[in-house]
């Protein structure tokens, strides 16, 4: 039996969607606790690229029940659009393979209308999440039980009216079509219908079965909601306490991976203490095609912040490090890394040598540079948390332990 939880480290877009998929492969559970189809994680799997919004990564490999947690909000649309999706590329999803919570929240049309009207200044993703997690946190959202028990459209009517009125008071843009959001709506809460049920019940056998269960974060620890760059995060917990009361189960998980990338990147809006909004930031995006993988905008580039993650580590007692992105650093001959900030909340740069050498592909320590592997040791020394696994690329087979993951034995498996 083991339990894992993989986190994203920093403002989100670390990487995670490959080590879930890795590791989704030995497990009997995957877990989505927070958050909706704001996420974009994408999985490279037999050479074929997946790219969930909503669906946890565990879909792909095959074997693991995939849970919907009830802290995740959930778009019935995108719902049946990426079951379809996942379908074409020859995905099969049936809802024994997929669970979702009744007391997850719906996000509707209307969700997505006022994450539009409202939340301008955040940069949000445009899914809707904001509005749908206030509607919760309200006492006035639709929980998907709602389809369950057939009263469904009658509380979507009266939220999408009781809306409308407010729309035509205080918002300037034109309300949204109601008969066709209606209609659609209805059909895809046909479709989601079989796949809703009791997922505390569910975690909670697997847990004492003894089973291999995966919690798969979405977003990053700075986008959340208490530990975030407040405002300028998303609506959920995206830390490991979102965990337990967005699953509901208490678990213990044996590893807390964060998985931290090279440099750090942020989509939206807010803070950035080491952002590069220069050459060195347009060479990171490129190198590292930082495009948001739901809204394509670029990412926001800039260089490590161990300031940073050291609080991420704080907030996640994290005891094991997935470090990604390492080959999108090549060719810099010098790169900063932010160890502390100044009175005036700059950042204080050490400066580590770069590397020529391109290191794609690497599977083993020893193909590293030595200046790469100094930078590896400097963030591992600072963090005091090892670091078990490097990425070198968007391939399953990218990547070097460091350590092994004991109680999976992942590596002896050849992934
Ligand atoms: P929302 O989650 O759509 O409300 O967006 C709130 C903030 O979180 C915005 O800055 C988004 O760019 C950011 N965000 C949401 N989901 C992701 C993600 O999966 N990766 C990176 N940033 C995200």
């Amino acid at each position: 039996m083991a339990n894992y939880i993989v986190l994203g480290a920093q403002w989100g877009d670390e990487g995670k969607g490959k080590i879930v998929d890795m590791l989704s492969e030995k497990m009997d559970m995957v877990v989505r606790f927070q958050g909706g189809a704001n996420a974009g994680h994408t999985v490279i799997c037999n050479g074929k690229e997946y790219v969930l919004h909503l669906i946890p990564g565990g879909i792909v490999s095959g074997k693991a029940v995939n849970v919907i947690g009830n802290g995740c909000v959930v778009d019935p649309l995108t719902f049946v659009e990426e079951i379809e999706y996942l379908r074409n590329l020859g995905v099969e999803v049936t809802p024994e393979k997929l669970l979702v919570s009744s007391q997850a929240h719906v996000v509707t049309p209307v969700h997505k209308y006022l994450d539009r009207v409202l939340n301008k200044k955040i940069g949000t993703t445009g899914r809707g999440i904001g509005p749908a997690y206030g509607d919760k946190v309200h006492r006035t959202g639709i929980r998907l039980e709602a389809i369950s028990d057939g009263s469904f459209l009658e509380r979507f009517r009266e939220h999408a009216e009781t809306y409308k009125q407010i729309s035509a008071q205080v918002y300037k843009e034109p309300f949204i079509n109601l008969k066709e959001a209606m209609e659609q709506i209805a059909h895809a809460a046909e479709r989601i219908k079989p796949y809703i049920g009791d997922s505390v019940e569910k975690i909670a056998e697997f847990v004492r079965s003894g089973k291999n269960i995966l919690y798969e974060g979405a977003q990053g620890t700075f986008l959340d909601i208490d530990h975030g760059t407040y405002p300028f995060v998303t609506s959920s917990s995206t830390s490991i306490g979102g965990a337990f009361t967005g699953g509901g189960v208490f678990v213990h998980f044996d590893k807390r991976i964060g998985i931290v990338k090279a440099y750090t990147t942020r989509v939206g809006e807010g803070p950035f203490p080491t952002e590069q909004d220069n050459e060195i930031g347009r060479r990171l995006r490129e190198k590292g095609h930082e495009f948001g993988a739901t809204t394509g905008r670029p990412r926001r580039c800039g260089w490590l912040d161990l300031k940073m993650l050291k609080r991420s580590f704080i907030i996640n007692g994290f005891n094991y490090v997935s470090l990604s992105k390492i080959s999108c650093l090549s060719g810099f001959d010098t790169l900063k890394v932010a160890v502390d900030y100044n009175a005036a909340g700059e950042p204080l740069y050490e400066e580590l040598p770069g590397w020529p050498e391109e290191v794609e592909g690497a599977t083993d320590l020893q193909q590293l540079p030595e200046n790469c592997r100094r930078y590896i040791d400097f963030i591992e020394d600072y963090l005091g948390v090892p670091i078990g696994m490097i990425s070198t690329g968007p391939d399953r087979k990218h990547i070097i332990y460091k350590e092994q993951l004991s109680n999976l034995d992942v590596m002896a498996s050849g992934t």
